[in-house]
């Protein structure tokens, strides 16, 4: 799992001069069925959010207002992807640190998840997550 496989998914937009539609279906749009949602807001200027891995989660990460900046990193590349769409999703693998920041003003980051919360599942220690990272290439 790298963050190649990390990539924006396009969702439909039906367009309205009432205002706009985007939908989700679980499994259609991504590759994996819902089992939670949430979502951050009222985040203060200058805040991060993240700085962890899961080892089974896949997520789908939405701007559903607002825009902010998401760092992902597989323990041998890294990349950067701005969300600023709500039409838009970024998902991400297990096995992936993510740092998020650069929010805007009223942002909302919505994340659907493929399990329930369970802590057992992150890594928030990056030297034992890049240990982990690499013993699985080996
Ligand atoms: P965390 O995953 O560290 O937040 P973020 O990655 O968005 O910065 O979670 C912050 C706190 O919220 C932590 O105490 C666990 C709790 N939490 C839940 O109880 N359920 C959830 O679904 C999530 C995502 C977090």
């Amino acid at each position: 799992m790298s963050v190649k496989d990390c990539e924006i998914v396009e969702l439909p937009k039906i367009c309205d001069p009432r205002g706009n539609l985007t939908f989700i279906e679980s499994g259609r749009h991504m590759g994996f069925d819902i089992r939670r949602v949430y979502y951050l807001y009222d985040v203060p200027g200058g805040s991060e959010r993240g700085g962890h891995a899961h080892k089974e989660l896949h997520q789908l990460v939405i701007a559903m207002s607002g825009s902010f900046d998401i760092h992902l990193d597989d323990g041998k590349e890294k990349k950067t992807i701005s969300l600023n769409r709500s039409y838009q999703g970024l998902y991400i693998c297990p096995m992936i640190w993510r740092d998020i920041d650069n929010f805007s003003s009223g942002a909302v980051c919505m994340v659907l998840a493929s399990e329930y919360y369970d802590e057992r599942d992150y890594y928030r220690d990056y030297s034992q997550f890049f240990a982990n990272v690499n013993k699985a290439v080996e």
